[in-house]
């Protein structure tokens, strides 16, 4: 079905010139994001343009972001059906609570007693008052779990990864980055050189890094420890091993991998039994940690400069003291609780198994993250309508956000999740799967 829209009016820009005639229907199924970065005429020209595109989405049932949930993260949640505006469970398997800590009784019962305590927000940056007594104890808590000599925290992962690297690297320096790091990174890398190399390839790496072997003033290899997209580990082992032979630093991004890898969930220098040999540990609050906000754990030097210099710390109010509370005491829960750990592996090591089972190609998934890679854009769209319309949360990423060839489903898994929810989530992607030929 291809929905036509509505002629528009004749629409000026700012200056008051006519913009020029478009075309009235935007085929969603043909257009892409990419479409709407540069169009010819003014911002709010590019912005109807591109709701025209949404609009088009929406009428095919292929736009399933910014879907209304009623009650919060777990392994159901209750969504508004946009259509008939009633709330309908949906086995969830779009988040990246990991541990379910969300909704832990320990975690939400700290956050209430600090909200009561401190009240509802910190008032202030960090630098000019925010700070309270509870978030110098979180910085320690984290440095210390991450096994770093101190920590900073920043109100949002985004904003601790792009501030601390726009803090440390200028033109003189060098970014050297896997592919695949995600967007906070990359956005970070806007002041200084940036190299790519092939994503986890180690002999693409080591090309890299002796091409900017004596050509910068610091050199620092970039990578995430667990890969948002695909669920794989950085061989972080042998990363930091060749950084540090090239006179390299290495910054790893443990938004995926903190609470979720390693033997205790310290993450992926835990897992390659390599803590203290990182030079920076970033790591965000929002995924298995169950809260929001992000750190960097590293030398006490670079804190340090870090609170006088990062821009997205200096100027952006402290986190609130719900988070923080509820922070520290998902840190305890982590460590006390091994078994919610094992759950979540348990329930990895059966989803991955009947996936595969089924005939599904799930890349090279190792954690929680399961790309079901289909290949192909619309047929993601139409698999992710059958989900969602018999009850499964999963999410479509699709061109720009992946190249075609590798257009997949998401799934993400908690340790809150029974083998009823995966299993009815099983056999919907395999109805899926079957009704658009994939298997
Ligand atoms: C790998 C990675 N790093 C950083 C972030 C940003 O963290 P936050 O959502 O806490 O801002 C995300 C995503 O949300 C992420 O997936």
């Amino acid at each position: 079905m291809s929905q036509t829209l509505a002629p528009q009016e004749q629409i000026s820009n700012q200056a008051g010139q006519p913009v020029k005639e478009l075309p009235h229907v935007f085929d969603s199924t043909r257009l892409t994001l990419v479409d709407f970065l540069d169009v010819d005429g003014d911002i709010m020209e590019r912005a109807r343009q591109f709701t025209g595109f949404l609009d088009d989405a929406r009428a095919r049932g292929h736009c399933h972001y910014r879907r209304v949930s009623v009650t919060g993260s777990g392994p159901t949640i209750q969504v508004l059906d946009p259509d008939t505006g009633e709330t309908r469970e949906m086995v969830y398997m779009a988040s990246n609570d990991y541990l379910n800590l969300t909704r832990h009784p320990r975690t939400v019962a700290a956050g209430i007693e600090a909200t009561r305590k401190y009240g509802a927000g910190a008032g202030s940056v960090p630098l000019l008052g925010g700070t309270f007594d509870i978030h110098i104890a979180l910085e320690k808590e984290v440095a210390a779990f991450k096994g770093c000599e101190a920590a900073i925290l920043y109100t949002s992962g985004f904003g601790s990864n792009c501030g601390t690297l726009l803090t440390m690297l200028t033109k003189a320096d060098v970014a050297i980055c896997d592919l695949l790091i995600h967007a906070s990174l990359k956005d970070g890398c806007g002041n200084t050189n940036v190299e790519y190399f092939r994503h986890n390839n180690m002999n693409s790496l080591e090309k890299v890094l002796s091409r900017c072997r004596d050509k910068y003033r610091t050199k620092l290899v970039v990578v995430d420890g667990v890969y948002s997209m695909d669920g794989d580990i950085a061989r972080l082992d042998r990363i930091v091993e060749l950084a540090h032979a090239h006179d390299a630093y290495v910054m790893v991004d443990e938004a995926h991998a903190t609470g979720v890898i390693g033997e205790n969930g310290r993450g992926t220098p835990e897992h390659f039994h390599i803590e203290g040999k990182v030079d920076i540990v970033a790591g965000t609050f929002s995924k298995a940690l169950g809260s929001v906000g992000g750190f960097i754990a590293s030398r006490k030097d670079l804190i340090n400069l870090l609170h006088f210099y990062a821009r997205s710390y200096m100027f952006s109010t402290a986190p609130t003291p719900q988070s923080v509370a509820s922070l520290r005491e998902g840190l305890r829960v982590i460590v006390e609780e091994p078994e919610l750990r094992r759950r979540l592996w348990d329930n990895i090591d059966y989803f991955k198994k009947n996936l595969l089972g089924l005939g599904f190609d799930i890349g090279k998934s190792e954690t929680a993250i399961f790309p079901v890679i289909i290949k192909d854009d619309l047929k993601v769209k139409e698999m992710v309508r059958f989900c969602h319309d018999h009850g499964v949360y999963v999410n479509p990423v699709v061109y720009p956000a992946v190249p075609r060839r590798l257009s997949r489903l998401r799934c993400s898994l908690m340790a809150t999740h029974t083998r009823e929810h995966l299993d009815k989530a099983l056999n919907t992607i395999e109805d899926a799967g079957r009704e658009f030929g994939v298997i």
